[in-house]
């Protein structure tokens, strides 16, 4: 499965089979975290057993209580925390699309019960449930490129492809608060709207304009 088919196939998913994921899975998934860990200087973290992670209320209502495991995604504390959070983690997201695995963001959890390790200079941001879904989630309803963009004068074709990706991204509460800007030089910039977890949301929409548009942007500072 390409980056491309995995974004267009992937949906929140709120509802898992009570099913382990398989070692095979288990051992792609840690390869992956490695990788990503290594890249963008995190501590993302597999835990096989999600426990009481998503026993709040809201969790239970959303469904997400059925998760069987879970991704912390931890690091050091500084200001592109979540930006990086967001950019590598979807990463991990759609990594775990193509091996055939669901997930879904979560910012709502019970941080006293999730079993992570956080050192000292480190905090933990947010979680990704993942297993394997009930059924694979369903579209968002999105708004239009119009709306997400700030260009002046003509698109080129990669810019359109960059965002056409980036609105199939998963974005707190579905609010999508984010604006790319293509500026005279052809460089993009993507701008904070603001919201819950906005700056996450801005690390997910990086890395979908990255695989739409098929540039490598500048590292998040
Ligand atoms: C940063 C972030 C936090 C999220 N937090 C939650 C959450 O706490 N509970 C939940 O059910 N979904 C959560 N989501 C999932 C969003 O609701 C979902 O991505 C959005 O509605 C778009 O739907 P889609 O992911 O199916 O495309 C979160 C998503 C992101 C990106």
């Amino acid at each position: 499965m390409s980056k491309i088919d995995a974004i267009k196939k992937r949906h929140s998913v709120r509802n898992y089979k009570q099913e382990k994921i398989h070692k095979d899975r288990v051992d792609l998934i840690q390869e992956k975290i490695l990788e990503l860990n290594l890249d963008g200087n995190l501590n993302l973290q597999f835990i096989e057993d999600a426990g009481n992670t998503y026993n709040k209320l809201l969790n239970k209502m959303a469904g997400l209580g059925s998760a069987p495991s879970v991704i912390a995604c931890v690091g050091p504390d500084d200001k592109t925390l979540e930006q990086r959070v967001g950019y590598y983690g979807e990463q991990l997201v759609l990594y775990a699309q193509e091996i055939g695995l669901n997930t879904c963001w979560a910012g709502t959890f019970n941080k006293k019960m999730i079993p992570a390790k956080v050192n000292a200079d480190e905090r933990l941001v947010i979680t990704i449930a993942i297993g394997y879904g009930s059924d694979q989630g369903k579209p968002h309803k999105s708004k239009s490129m119009e709306q997400v963009i700030d260009v002046k004068g003509e698109r080129p074709l990669w810019f359109n492809k960059g965002v056409e990706m980036v609105l199939l991204a998963p974005t707190a509460i579905n609010q999508q608060k984010f604006l790319i800007r293509l500026n005279d030089d052809e460089s993009v910039e993507f701008i904070d709207k603001g919201g819950f977890f906005s700056q996450v949301d801005l690390g997910i929409v990086r890395c979908h304009f990255e695989i739409g548009s098929g540039r490598t942007l500048p590292a998040i500072r």
